[in-house]
């Protein structure tokens, strides 16, 4: 059971990025913290995407890619309460333009991470009316967006922002409250919720969904009765919670993907993110491209489209990206022959990009960034996925 536009689109092959870690030059949350030194280094310049969009948009192109996901920097747009950046605004309007131009389905989202300054001092989503404030900024995004953009992302990542903000205190506003991270949930919840229908009422004929961050979560040792409990219990609380909540208000279920975590017996509240001896990306995480499988095919009982909104790897070994690459692809079929209905594949990212408390170390881009210098190159692995995508174009 889909609904309009998805049985009418191909299979979206895309790229993704975030406005926080390439636009540069931003004023909100995150700025904030990076100057209080929170982190080794300031998104400062970042990619200068904001004014060199239409550079990254032509290297796109020469991805072959049909999909670019993108978020709009809501301090750009509502810099002072209430207050609307029509400049910002129309920049949004003119880059989506040139998006469809190069034949690109644009997907928006409205928030990823980033707050405006004003809004993050007033508590941020645990503000008494942040429904009501964040239904506000949707609206003049889908006011000025709106008879373009069919695919929308409320939130990206929830869990994440939850678990990093509020309980280990790594990203703003550095809290580490367990209760806090349990309480925030709702507060997204019904942020995604007053989003959701204040777009539905302006375009009913729009897409809608989150972006979910899926851990493939397995037995340490999978002889051991209680480590697949536990397995299947981090599964349920990490993956299953706010796809259950939106059942309602989601039209896709967007799937962020790049690793396993192990539970392991009176650890389960803290997943082990390896074993001893494997191979790591330049994030430490785990390269394991059956959880993606795995996690497509779990996902069949939600009974919804399915968008990979996000899968890459941060190496600086392009052979290690080319092979990622092809093997998560060739996961995201067999979940397709198994009945999964995916309709999307956005890779991590379009191009290298800061990568919030880890700043730039971490290169996930298909095309590399000199930040001295600002100059772009494709990297074998842009050229791997143009073929991919050729090779697989009108068949998914
Ligand atoms: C998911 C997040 O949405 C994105 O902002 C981040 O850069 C990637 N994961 C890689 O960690």
């Amino acid at each position: 059971m889909m609904s309009w536009p998805l049985d009418t689109t191909p299979f979206l092959w895309g790229v993704a990025t975030s406005s926080h870690q390439v636009e540069g030059n931003n004023h909100n949350d995150w700025t904030q913290w990076e100057e209080q030194g929170h982190v080794p280094e300031k998104s400062g310049r970042a990619c200068l995407h904001y004014e060199k969009y239409p550079e990254d948009l032509n290297l796109f192109a020469e991805l072959g890619i049909n999909a670019y996901r993108y978020s709009i920097e809501w301090s750009r747009i509502e810099p002072e309460p209430g207050y609307f950046d029509q400049n910002a605004l129309n920049h949004y309007r003119t880059m989506t333009e040139a998006v469809m131009r190069h034949q690109m389905e644009p997907m928006v989202t409205l928030h990823h991470f980033t707050l405006p300054l004003w809004f993050a001092e007033q508590g941020g989503f645990f503000h008494p009316e942040a429904p009501q404030i964040f239904a506000r900024y949707v609206k003049q995004v889908v006011s000025a967006l709106g008879d373009l953009v069919r695919f929308y992302i409320t939130i990206n990542e929830p869990m994440v922002y939850a678990v990093m903000g509020y309980g280990n205190g790594q990203w703003p506003p550095g809290h580490k409250n367990l209760k806090e991270v349990w309480q925030i949930g709702p507060r997204l919840l019904a942020c995604h919720n007053a989003a959701y229908h204040q777009i539905k009422q302006q375009r009913p004929n729009t897409m809608v969904g989150l972006a979910h961050h899926l851990l493939a979560f397995e037995p340490y040792n999978s002889r051991s009765r209680l480590d697949r409990y536990n397995a299947r219990l981090l599964h349920s609380l990490f993956n299953g919670r706010f796809i259950q909540w939106t059942k309602h208000t989601a039209d896709f279920i967007g799937i962020n993907y790049y690793t396993r975590q192990y539970a392991r017996f009176r650890q389960f509240l803290t997943p082990v993110p390896h074993k001893p001896d494997q191979i790591l990306t330049d994030m430490g995480w785990e390269i394991y491209p059956e959880g993606l499988e795995k996690l497509l095919v779990a996902m069949k009982r939600y009974d919804k489209p399915l968008i990979i909104t996000e899968n890459g790897i941060a190496t600086n070994d392009d052979r290690l990206r080319q092979q990622f690459l092809k093997d998560h692809i060739a996961a995201v079929g067999r979940a397709q022959n198994q009945g999964a209905i995916v309709r999307g594949y956005f890779y991590w990212a379009g191009l290298d990009n800061f990568e919030w408390a880890e700043g730039y170390r971490p290169r996930f881009g298909l095309i590399h960034v000199d930040y001295a210098t600002q100059q772009r190159t494709l990297k074998d692995s842009a050229l791997l996925y143009r073929r991919i995508i050729s090779a697989n174009q009108g068949r998914w």
